[in-house]
Parts: structure tokens; sequence; C-alpha cells
């Protein structure tokens, strides 16, 4: 039997309509446009209406990418939400999401990893398709960061958005995904972390968004070249073969710092983080379906997603397009 691969047939995204900018920001909190670009290379982010769900977000991202692919939802086999932000406490976003399709009877659940969640999801998936059991997977990072943060630290409310981003895996004989490498520390999850959770009917502990931002940044900045040269060489690849290197967008200085550990000029990086803001497990399936739909990632390019983050989470999937 010939091996099997995921490819990605279809990719898909979804922004709220609402854009907040540095300077609206800098009303509501003591901030400037020149401080969070300089420090962030964030410009502006999308915020969801009050009435948008992760799944609604979900939703309009899978279609996209399902339309892209040219099937139907009904074709699924397996439906994986990334979400740290998920619609509520039980049923999984993935079950939500799965209703909202229209379709029913797909194993559907949610993978909680932070911002590595898509780079989870996607090597979760790839396990799941090389079972051969599934020749159809949805693959989504959904996220409403806007909900979990507290609008007076501007040391956390600047940095992250609202967005999603899916794709479509079909079961293929050529590559597809050519490796995966996942990661977990849980000794610095203080580092990062929304300490709280609902308890006997209120929310007990801090429900905001908590970060050492300095200790976060020279984490991600070690471990997304560590695990990029660790995916190469499970795939017995070098550097120089990466033609896209899609990093988790929280912050343009770790991206650069990353491209130029990895020997990449900014040229072959993806990067959204300017119009998006960190957008947690939606960030690299929003990037990587912006660069798939402007042409840059062409057939036969070797691509490098990685993400990192709460838990501490990592990981990279290295795929040929
Ligand atoms: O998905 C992973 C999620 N998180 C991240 O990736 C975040 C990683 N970390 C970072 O991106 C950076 O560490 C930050 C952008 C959060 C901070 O940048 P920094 O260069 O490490 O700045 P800093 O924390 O050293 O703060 C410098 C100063 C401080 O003032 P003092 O103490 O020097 O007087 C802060 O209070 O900047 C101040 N500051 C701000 N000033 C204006 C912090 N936030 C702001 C702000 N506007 N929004």
């Amino acid at each position: 039997m010939s091996a099997i691969y995921s490819r990605i047939i279809g990719t898909g995204s979804y922004l709220p309509a609402k854009v907040l900018t540095n300077a609206d920001l800098a009303g509501s909190v003591d901030t400037s446009d020149e401080w969070i670009q300089q420090r962030t290379g964030i410009r502006e982010r999308h915020i969801a209406a009050d009435n948008e769900k992760s799944s609604d977000l979900a939703l309009q991202a899978s279609r996209r990418a399902l339309e892209m692919a040219g099937i139907n939802a009904d074709q699924l086999g397996l439906i994986i939400v990334a979400t740290t932000t998920p619609d509520m406490v039980f049923p999984s976003t993935a079950c939500i999401l799965q209703s909202k399709l229209g379709v029913k009877n797909m194993p559907a659940f949610d993978v909680q990893a932070v911002c590595s969640g898509f780079v989870y999801a996607l090597n979760t998936a790839d396990l799941y398709m090389k079972s051969g059991q599934y020749e159809y997977i949805l693959v989504v990072g959904a996220e409403v960061y806007s909900r979990i943060l507290d609008w007076s630290d501007r040391g956390t409310c600047v940095l992250f958005g609202d967005g999603a981003g899916a794709v479509v895996l079909k079961r293929s004989s050529t590559p597809g995904i050519l490796a995966s490498r996942l990661h977990a520390d849980g000794s610095h999850a203080d580092i990062l972390s929304v300490p709280g959770q609902v308890c006997r009917g209120a929310v007990s502990g801090t429900p905001l968004l908590q970060m050492d931002g300095g200790a976060v940044f020279k984490f991600a900045v070690k471990v997304l070249e560590e695990v990029a040269l660790e995916t190469l060489e499970a795939a017995g690849l070098q550097k120089t073969d990466i033609d896209w290197l899609i990093p988790h967008q929280a912050n343009i200085r770790i991206i650069q710092a990353t491209a130029k550990k990895l020997g990449m000029t900014m040229e072959r990086v993806v990067t959204t983080v300017d119009r998006h803001a960190n957008t947690s497990a939606a960030s690299v399936p929003l990037a990587l379906d912006e660069a798939v739909r402007d042409g840059r990632i062409r057939e036969g390019h070797k691509v490098m997603l990685e993400g990192v983050g709460g838990g501490f989470t990592w990981g990279a999937v290295l795929l040929q397009w």
C-alpha cells in the first residue's frame, strides 16, 4: 500500500467587520500608535460584533475553505476546531460549527493549545488521515480574544484581535504534509494565562489574559527556531529548502528574529500581524489563506507553519503545496 499524505486542497478565512486601530486604542488607554508599531508591528486588529462567537467566525472561514476545495460539508469525515475562546463550556465549538454547517454524524472536537492550536490540530488531523479512515478533514482555528482581554491593561489589550482560518485536507498518495512536531512545557503556565474558571455558577479566579511579555518573547524566539530545525530534520530537508515561513503572528520582532535564525529574508515570510494583530489559534490559517489566495504559495512550494503560545506549547508543520 502506498503512503498516505494529507494535502490541503482548500483554505478560507474570515475577519469581523469592525477594525480597531492603534489610534482608537490610544483614546482609551495610555499608549500610542508609535509605541505599538515599534514594539509589535501591529497597526490595527478586527473585533467581533457582540453577537459573533468563535463558531460564527469559524463557519465563514470553513465555507470559504470548502468552496475552494470543491466539496460539500457532508463529505467531511472529521472536524477539528482549535480555539481558546470557545462559545461555551460545552458542547465544543467543533460540534456547534458542525451544526451550523448543516451536517451530522462525523466526529467533531476542539483542540486547546492556545496560540499553537492550529498547528496542534493540523498535526492531529494528519495522524488521523494516516489511519486511512478519512478522505476529507476540516481543520479550523477560530478566536474572539476581545472577550478575554482586560481593556484597561495597555500591556496586553493592544496585542490581540479576532478572526478565523480554515483548511480542508484530502487524503492523497502524494505529499502533502511532510513532517510535524509538537511540544509542551507546563512549567511555564504562569507566563501567559487566563487563570479563571466557572465554578458553582460564578467566575472564580481571573477570566482575563495575563502575560509576562518579556518572558514570552524570549521563549518564543528560542523554540520557534528549535522546532523548525527539528521538523526539517524529520523531513530530511534543510533550512534552504523552505519557500515560505508562516509563523504564529504575535509580534513582528519575534517573526524577524525567527526568520534571521533560519537564514531567511523577510520576503519569504508571510506576515499579517500588522493588520490582524495576534489572533491566537487563527493567526496561522489566516496568514496561509492570504498567501494562497494572492498567489504567493504555488504548487511544489515547501511551507513551514509554526505555532507557539500558552501552556507553554509549540510546534511546526512542514508541507509541500
Ligand atoms: O502568542 C503569544 C502571546 N504573546 C506574545 O507573543 C507577546 C510577546 N511579548 C511581546 O510582544 C513584547 O514583550 C511586548 C510587546 C508585550 C512588550 O514589548 P517590550 O519591548 O518587551 O516592552 P516592555 O515590556 O519592556 O515595556 C517597555 C515599557 C514599559 O514601561 P517602563 O516600565 O519601561 O516605564 C511598559 O510599561 O513600555 C510600557 N508599555 C507600554 N507603553 C505604551 C507596555 N505596554 C505599553 C503600551 N503602550 N501599550
